[in-house]
């Protein structure tokens, strides 16, 4: 555990990018907007964040660039995630990435959905490594700050490439891989495979980092201890549940457990997470919060039926008159 501690708490490289966090936060799309970051941040200020997935062919013709791409102008380390198949669009995308703040250019290998993998993005990339070459040299060409590659261990069960796949992404240019251990096919079932993500760990030079069920700190601990990667990153784990980067990243450095969360201080987490969707977003900001308020309403009395009244608010003024009176409950 010393040598963990010991290792957790140096600076991770990225190319010419240093980080002072090894715990990162995952892009989900619908979920990391810039709303959701800042709280994220708020727990771990020094860990690397993501914007959810930009499609690279999209902001050809746009005058601005999209909100989902917006990044607070203090907010690092920032990586702007883009996919596409395209490897001049996704050259230009990263220009304007970087111009946005962007300290990492992230390419998406590993998006497992029919409408993304059937237009040759996400992890189909997987079954066209020259592709995925081409793409990771043209953005490595068009700008100055790193190029990182988030992909699958393979297609599927008959088709784990990845440490090809790997090597190959290195050579093109890749200065980090992010490796979600599950195949396209399982899409988010079954267990992510860590030992494949030992494998590849074992062969690149560039860090690797850990994803798949990283859901606690003892399943960091675990999955670094089993992979030796070079940092873990959560996805699932962080939905209604900001604080989990930050706790990893503390229990990573200091050995400190973390306090538990309290279930007033969740829901008072999840009304500000409400008001501040509505001030960024307005009313397609109420929409979104509902299923984040689903998230947050989990494993204390009465969070079913909370779950239910938030799913269907109109209203933040209502939101949180129903949060307020859901902690007050709490609190008698
Ligand atoms: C709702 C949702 C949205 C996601 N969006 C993205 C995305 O935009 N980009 C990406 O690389 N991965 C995305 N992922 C995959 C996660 O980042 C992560 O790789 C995966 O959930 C495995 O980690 P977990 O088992 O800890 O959840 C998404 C996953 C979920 C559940």
């Amino acid at each position: 555990m010393f040598d963990l501690h010991a290792r957790m708490s140096q600076p991770l490289k990225i190319g010419n990018v240093e980080i002072k966090s090894r715990v990162f936060q995952s892009p989900l799309s619908g979920v990391t907007d810039l709303v959701f970051r800042r709280l994220v941040r708020r727990y771990a200020p020094n860990s690397m964040t993501y914007t959810e997935m930009v499609q690279a062919s999209s902001l050809k013709h746009l005058q601005d660039i999209p909100q989902i791409m917006e990044v607070d102008a203090d907010e690092h380390p920032i990586s702007i995630q883009l996919f596409d198949c395209r490897p001049d669009f996704l050259g230009e995308a990263a220009k304007l990435a970087v111009a946005e703040g962007s300290d990492t250019i992230d390419i998406n290998m590993g998006c497992p959905v029919n409408k993304i993998t059937r237009k040759g993005g996400g992890s189909s990339l997987l079954r066209e490594p020259e592709v995925a070459e081409s793409i990771v040299k043209a953005v490595a060409n068009a700008v100055d700050v790193p190029v990182t590659v988030k992909t699958r261990i393979g297609w599927s069960d008959d088709e784990i490439n990845i440490l090809d796949f790997a090597r190959r992404m290195q050579d093109a240019g890749a200065q980090m891989l992010t490796l979600h251990g599950r195949t396209r096919k399982q899409g988010y079932t079954g267990t992510a495979r860590w030992d494949w993500i030992r494998r590849v760990k074992e062969i690149l030079d560039v860090p690797v980092i850990a994803n798949g069920d990283i859901t606690s700190v003892e399943s960091a601990v675990r999955c670094l201890e089993e992979t030796g990667a070079d940092g873990v990153m959560c996805s699932r784990g962080t939905l209604g549940y900001p604080f989990l980067v930050g706790e990893i990243d503390r229990f990573l450095k200091t050995g400190e457990m973390p306090e538990p969360v309290t279930f007033v201080d969740r829901l008072s987490c999840a009304k500000e997470h409400l008001q501040a969707l509505w001030e960024y977003k307005g009313e397609r900001g109420i929409q979104q919060s509902r299923k984040h308020m689903a998230w947050y309403c989990k494993g204390f009395p009465g969070a079913g039926a909370l779950r239910d009244e938030l799913s269907r608010i109109e209203s933040v003024d209502r939101g949180c008159e129903i949060i307020d009176a859901a902690i007050e409950r709490l609190l008698n």
